[in-house]
């Protein structure tokens, strides 16, 4: 899951490339490189590290080049070097090639090449692509023609772009299965995995669709689609793009800005869709289906991550508000299992980026099913946003932390909006719960003006190796989502578990060296997380409490509490995971982590 940028045009090519890659860092940052031709030549330069590193390399250049392609890394094969950055070359140094996705059969096309002499630089899979152009360019001296029989041979997932000093004023682009669109203005051509790279230049895009490959060149686009075989018709669209004020501002980073993001985000995510005094909600995007989603008797929620872990409390909304059996399933698995979906089954696809390809890969084995496809996305424009039959947008505005906060937040706000419109009865709960998320924003805020508190707790438990998350009913995936961030962001080992589940075996790794963190807010369960904290405290482990202002039991039980202001249990979730993201944010801040670019991780994870 790499960023890949191109540009053509009569401007400065580096610069364009340069800002697209900044813009895509959140997807890769292990190493980068870029790849341009003009008269002058060829530049070619790789880094590992940031792309900031490669800029400060490529300022040394003084020529501007018009032509350019580039790519930020996360490694899937061979480490972080300079050899296994991109682009990747022919030895003749003629094609160059940036590549996000992973070619599954490139063994054996490298074993093809290296019998008939081509000799690899590089760990990486993506090496075969150049070599393999070059190998059917000396056969047919037909570069276009050379690079769509290497496309047929690739198997796995890609989004490719290919240069070469055979044709430089062309780019050649091939996507299959990793995001890819193009931006235009007037004679120039813009390539990037994510129109946030390039929507400072244009709005006017072509997203690609799988199977389709293109030239850019000073003649403007073709793209033809290998499925088909024909050349594809549909032409650019202007993207609803709201480029909104994602700077940092007086935050030293991504992810603490986006905690505070939160009230104004759930504002936006229910603005124009609930209506508290006659306790109603509107979500437009589900108008056009709304007909088919009262003939239904099953809900299927497929999500990866944190989103996976909203889709859990939108389990419990939809069945406890609406009533309709629903489960959610890790989409890696869900995609791979046998099971009987019938037809008045909906999926829903719950995504921050709208680009995971485990989410992608399990919406596209239920095509087949003809089974109603929802999507809850944050991305505008993105893949899932497209491939599903209706959908609601999230409204979260960019989320550029690789760890999710206020998407979390805006998912798990959509999934009650999802499930009050999808319940048939306007009954009390359901007023309750319009009321209550009508408040939410301020209890938010709330929980913001004490962060020093619980930076104090955090700052006493963050030498500790291990910690334990527990929770019951609605805070079970609150439990689940705690543990993650803490692991994502501080590196410290954390489970996150069913409070219920503890006797049942965790209780064994309870002492003194393994600290609880135990959800302990006002509910029907209360009483039961109690008798749980009890049986911690028993064999002396150190415990945390997140409960609800105003109840002084349970800060007696533990050694440490956060309040949070009091709401309904349905919404809790909501409070206790702004509570829990900052504990984890200020662990990690205490250890000099790298916030929003947590080792071994990338933002939107776009290969299997
Ligand atoms: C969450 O902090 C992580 N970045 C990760 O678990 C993420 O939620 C998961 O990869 C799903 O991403 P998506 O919402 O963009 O599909």
């Amino acid at each position: 899951m790499c960023g890949i940028v191109g540009y053509l045009g009569k401007k400065d090519g580096i610069k364009s490339v340069l800002l697209g890659l900044k813009e895509l860092e959140y997807r890769g940052y292990d190493s980068a490189g870029i790849a341009a031709i003009d008269i002058e030549g060829i530049l070619i330069d790789k880094k590992v590290g940031r792309v900031s590193k490669l800029e400060k390399s490529l300022k040394k250049s003084s020529n501007k080049y018009s032509l350019a392609i580039g790519h930020t890394r996360w490694a899937t094969h061979g480490k972080p070097t300079v050899a296994n950055a991109h682009p990747h070359f022919n030895t003749s140094r003629s094609i160059f090639v940036v590549h996000n996705g992973i070619i599954e059969n490139y063994q054996e096309i490298k074993d093809l090449l290296i019998k008939n002499g081509y000799i690899f630089e590089s760990e990486t899979d993506t090496e075969v692509v150049p070599h393999l152009i070059d190998y059917y360019y000396n056969k047919i001296n037909n570069l276009e023609k050379a690079f769509e029989l290497t496309i047929k041979d690739l198997q796995g997932a890609y989004a490719i772009e290919m240069i070469s000093t055979l044709n430089p004023r062309n780019i050649y682009i091939a996507r299959l299965g990793s995001p890819l669109v193009i931006g235009n203005k007037n004679k120039e051509y813009f390539i990037a995995s994510d129109p946030a790279a390039i929507i400072e230049q244009t709005n006017k895009v072509r997203f690609l669709e799988d199977y389709d490959i293109a030239i850019v060149s000073d003649k403007g686009l073709k793209v033809k689609n290998l499925r088909s075989n024909k050349a594809s018709k549909s032409d650019f669209e202007l993207l609803e793009y709201v480029s909104e004020e994602s700077s940092l501002g007086k935050f030293p980073n991504f992810m603490i800005k986006e905690i505070h993001d939160i009230p104004k985000t759930i504002e936006t995510a229910l603005k124009g869709r609930i209506n508290v005094s006659k306790g109603t909600v509107k979500l437009g995007g589900l108008d056009s289906v709304m007909k088919q989603l009262e003939h239904i008797d099953r809900i299927i929620i497929i999500a990866c991550g944190t989103s996976y872990y909203a889709g859990l409390v939108g389990e419990y909304l939809i069945e406890e508000i609406a009533g309709i059996p629903t489960e959610v399933q890790l989409a890696s698995e869900f995609k791979y299992r046998n099971e009987p979906i019938s037809r008045s089954t909906v999926v829903i696809a719950v995504s921050q980026s709208g680009e995971t390809a485990d989410t992608i890969a399990a919406l596209k084995k239920v095509e087949e099913y003809g089974v109603l496809r929802l999507g809850v996305v944050n991305a505008i424009g993105s893949s899932i946003a497209r491939m599903t039959d209706a959908g609601v947008y999230c409204h979260a505005g960019a989320e550029k932390a690789v760890a999710s906060t206020k998407a979390f937040v805006a998912q798990t706000t959509v999934l009650a909006l999802i499930a009050l419109r999808l319940s048939k009865s306007k009954g009390l709960l359901n007023k309750k719960v319009i009321k209550e998320l009508d408040k939410l924003p301020k209890l938010v805020e709330e929980i913001l003006e004490s962060s020093d508190k619980i930076k104090t707790v955090a700052n006493k438990y963050k030498d500790y190796k291990d910690f334990l998350y527990i929770g019951r009913g609605y805070n079970y995936p609150s439990a689940l989502e705690g543990a993650l961030k803490l692991k994502e962001i501080s590196y410290i080992h954390a489970e996150g578990y069913a409070a219920g589940e503890m006797k049942h075996g965790p209780l064994a790794l309870i002492d003194e060296s393994f600290p609880t963190m135990a959800i302990a807010t006002d509910s029907r369960l209360l009483d039961k997380v109690k008798s749980n904290i009890e049986e911690i405290k028993a064999r002396k482990g150190p415990i945390i409490t997140i409960s609800t202002k105003g109840n002084r039991n349970i800060s007696k039980l533990s050694d440490d509490n956060i309040f949070i202001p009091s709401t309904i249990e349905q919404l809790q979730p909501i409070l206790v995971c702004v509570a829990l993201h900052l504990f984890s944010y200020y662990v990690a801040e205490s250890l000099g982590r790298d916030i929003d670019k947590p080792r071994n991780l990338a933002k939107s994870v776009t290969v299997e």
